[in-house]
């Protein structure tokens, strides 16, 4: 039996990376909905179960519950900040509002010299991430406190007879100092893992497993140059080489020389590509429209569209393909009952078409995972480490109406500035250009100029839900600033957007 940690999910807003944590300390887990029932969980046959935090006090109306007897199954269990609350009040524990809650990184004192959990950390009073209002004042019967902060007396705790232990922290943050550690000791010395999980088998097994399904039928994807579609496209002709056709829309709407790169490196292999140039049909759709809803809901609509067109004169092909990766799953509610955010992978796709089966060999993954795989497969690092880009292209950092020529001008400012914060050894998370509706005054030579005005945004994010402007050092400022108005006529003058998200949002459209 393969070993892995069953994530049970209360609303916690780091689930994915509790998961992704352990992936990574080479242990399998997988994040399911916290109403499973203990016999639920014992067909499941998990090495150790996670409890995950979430925004519910434990005696709030409807808060979410696990099954009781999952405490008794014999089965390793870690619960982290809510989930910790709703064990401890499950076994017979108290919990109460906190006098002081507790936020950001906190100094706990670690004293559980003989804990399993807590066992060779150092230093003993690490900064851990705290955010809560409730906390656990008085422990379950054989539990014991095994760290505790200035306004938090079981800041973890354990009964380690039964393998059952919480953390008000959260390890699977980076702002914990040694949440790493506390995940492996979980993993390790209680759960036993030996660490097996890695990726170096995923092409070989999934090749297979894509042979078994596709036989010698024809497969095809909708390829649009990001990361998981690109991955997807590669290991897939790697699997059926010529009996796989992509097609790549080429809306007019990409990065400088973006479109004919995607072309370079997917001609090359072994499948049907079919490059669609389709700019000016979305040109001519985006005339006149300056509403930026309107921008995306045309851009959506003529996608399927030029889709639909180009799979039709394909004639009748077998099985669908399509680069849906772990998080569109967990997401999109899938086995969870309740829809956070419908993935849109499937939304972009004809529905009239009689498809017998759809692959989705990367649907196990998170995107950190899709990259090693795609890098395993040889794409550029340019492809594989691509910043997310909007599905509706450069048309949402026009603002206004989109035409070519502002399209050809964003294409070269962005270059620009690409090219400069690359240059940095960190690198900001998402970074490119904007072209303004604005013109100002400006003098070039001894001439009046009355031009565009560019826009630069740089975010630093862990999650691209939030983010925050990144501090550039003036030096890579004023280099973009000149380069930009020197090397582009129609350009004036360049501001650099200093707002967070929220209140912003990353993209300006
Ligand atoms: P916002 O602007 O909502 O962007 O703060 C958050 C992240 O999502 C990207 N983004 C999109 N990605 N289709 C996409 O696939 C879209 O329509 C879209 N709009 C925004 C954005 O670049 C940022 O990374």
């Amino acid at each position: 039996m393969n070993e892995y940690i069953l994530i049970l999910d209360f609303g916690g807003q780091y689930k994915e990376l509790i998961s992704r944590m352990t992936r990574s300390l080479n242990v399998y887990s997988e994040i399911k909905p916290g109403k499973l029932t203990a016999a639920e969980v014992e067909k499941l046959a998990p090495t150790g179960i996670i409890l995950t935090g979430g925004p519910n006090s434990v005696y709030a109306d409807g808060a979410p519950q696990c099954d009781p007897a999952i405490f008794e199954l014999g089965i390793p269990v870690l619960a982290i900040c809510y989930g910790m609350q709703m064990m401890c009040h499950l076994l017979g524990g108290r919990v109460e509002a906190c006098s002081v809650s507790e936020y950001g990184r906190i100094e706990t004192t670690l004293v559980g010299d003989d804990s399993p959990l807590m066992r060779n950390i150092k230093p003993n009073n690490p900064k851990l991430l705290m955010s809560h209002t409730d906390q656990v004042c008085r422990l379950p019967q054989g539990f014991k406190s095994t760290a505790h902060t200035a306004n938090c007396p079981n800041a973890a705790c354990e009964d380690s007879r039964r393998n059952l232990y919480g953390v008000q922290f959260h390890p699977e943050v980076e702002h914990s100092d040694c949440g790493r550690e506390v995940m492996r000791n979980f993993l390790y010395n209680i759960c036993g893992a030996t660490g097996r999980y890695s990726l170096d088998d995923y092409i070989e097994k999934h090749v297979k497993s894509i042979r078994e399904t596709v036989g010698n039928k024809r497969v095809l994807l909708a390829l649009s140059g990001g990361v998981d579609s690109s991955v997807c496209a590669a290991l897939l002709s790697k699997a059926i080489g010529e009996q796989l056709t992509c097609i790549f829309v080429d809306h007019g709407l990409m990065r400088l020389n973006e479109g004919d790169s995607i072309e370079n490196i997917f001609s090359k292999k072994e499948l049907h590509f079919i490059r669609v140039n389709a700019a000016d049909r979305f040109l001519r759709k985006l005339k006149g429209v300056k509403d930026p809803e309107q921008k995306r809901k045309i851009i959506g609509e003529e996608f399927i569209r030029v889709f639909e067109d180009e799979s039709r004169k394909l004639g009748e092909i077998e099985f669908l393909a399509q680069g849906t990766i772990y998080p569109d799953i967990i997401e999109s509610g899938g086995e969870f009952g309740d829809t956070i955010k419908s993935h849109h992978n499937v939304g972009g796709l004809p529905e009239n078409h009689a498809f017998e089966g759809l692959v989705e060999p990367l649907s196990g993954l998170f995107k950190d995972e899709v990259r090693i795989i795609g890098r395993m497969l040889g794409l550029p690092a340019a492809l594989v480490n691509r910043q997310p880009f909007p599905g509706p292209g450069l048309a949402i950092r026009v603002m206004g109406e989109v035409t070519k020529k502002k399209l050809d001008l964003l294409r070269r400012a962005d270059a620009i500035v690409r090219q400069e914060i690359d240059r940095l050894r960190k690198k900001p998370q998402q970074y490119f250009a904007i072209l303004t509706d604005v013109r100002s005054v400006g003098v070039k030579g001894d001439h009046r100029t009355y031009d565009y005005v560019v826009a630069v945004r740089s975010v630093n994010t862990t999650d691209f839900m939030t983010c925050e402007y990144t501090p550039l050092p003036h030096k890579i400022l004023n280099k973009i600033s000149m380069r930009i108005v020197g090397e582009i006529q129609q350009i004036s003058r360049v501001v650099y957007d200093i707002t967070g998200k929220p209140p912003a949002t990353v993209e300006w459209e």
